[in-house]
């Protein structure tokens, strides 16, 4: 999978995704990392890329000028004219890991990162094709986003992460919380792993994950225990336990 970023800061993009997993996709070539500078697409002398809002008001705006010519030359690149191209906003969808799912699918996805107050409307209504937010509150600009969303969406692609099923069983991919894991040693402090997943007994241990993941969603996110799919087994479990 291809990622192309129309940014005024590549550099931050880069050294956020070429450590860890990302790094070590990009090095098997699993996934790619453009980085377009758009300032580079200026024809300014001073290779302005904003301007002043007309009717007024605070912050300056980006202008469309570079970029499109920013696009323009992703599309050459890539060979083609018909690019999903997500802009990251406060104003847009709430990403979330179904959407991971959805956008990993893409074998080319380009992201542009706004700046200062925003970007001209006309541009956006020409090439933008999703609008997403990563949550309700305000950055400073658009490359955080964009490095969160590459970092979901990678980890869907097959082959970034080294073991396929982990993805699919853990926290939210089937609206339940994951489990709480542990590792050596045995105990910690005078607090002891628990007895069950020392056992052996596989069926144990995976009624008392289940049992972990449906207590903790109730816990810390009921919202999405309304959405989760239970079992007769599961809805017995949680009426005989209620919250603590
Ligand atoms: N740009 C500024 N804030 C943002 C947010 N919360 N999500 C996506 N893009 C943004």
């Amino acid at each position: 999978m291809n990622f192309h970023v129309m940014t005024l800061f590549p550099e931050m993009i880069r050294n956020g995704l070429e450590e860890s997993i990302t790094g070590r996709a990009m090095n098997k070539n699993i996934i790619s990392l453009n980085t377009v500078n758009i300032r580079d697409f200026s024809q300014d002398k001073h290779l302005h890329v904003d301007d002043y809002p007309y009717g007024g008001g605070a912050g300056m705006v980006m202008q469309p000028g570079p970029i499109y010519r920013a696009f323009e030359s992703i599309k050459a690149q890539t060979g083609k004219d018909k690019l999903r191209l997500v802009y990251l906003t406060p104003q847009g969808s709430v990403f979330n890991q179904n959407m991971a799912k959805d956008f990993a699918k893409e074998e080319d996805l380009v992201f542009l990162c706004g700046h200062y107050e925003g970007v001209d409307e006309r541009i956006l209504e020409m090439i933008v094709t999703d609008y997403v937010s990563i949550g309700d509150y305000v950055l400073t600009g658009g490359e955080l986003p964009a490095m969160v969303m590459i970092d979901a969406i990678s980890r869907m692609v097959p082959g970034v992460l080294s073991n396929d099923v982990s993805a699919e069983f853990e926290s939210f991919s089937d609206n339940l919380l994951e489990y709480p894991q542990y590792t050596r040693p045995e105990e910690f402090m005078g607090n002891k792993v628990p007895d069950v997943l020392l056992s052996g007994h596989h069926a144990n241990i995976d009624k008392w994950r289940r049992e972990q993941s449906l207590l903790r969603t109730r816990k810390w996110r009921p919202d999405l225990l309304e959405k989760a799919e239970l079992t007769k087994k599961d809805i017995e479990f949680l009426d005989k336990n209620p919250i603590s």
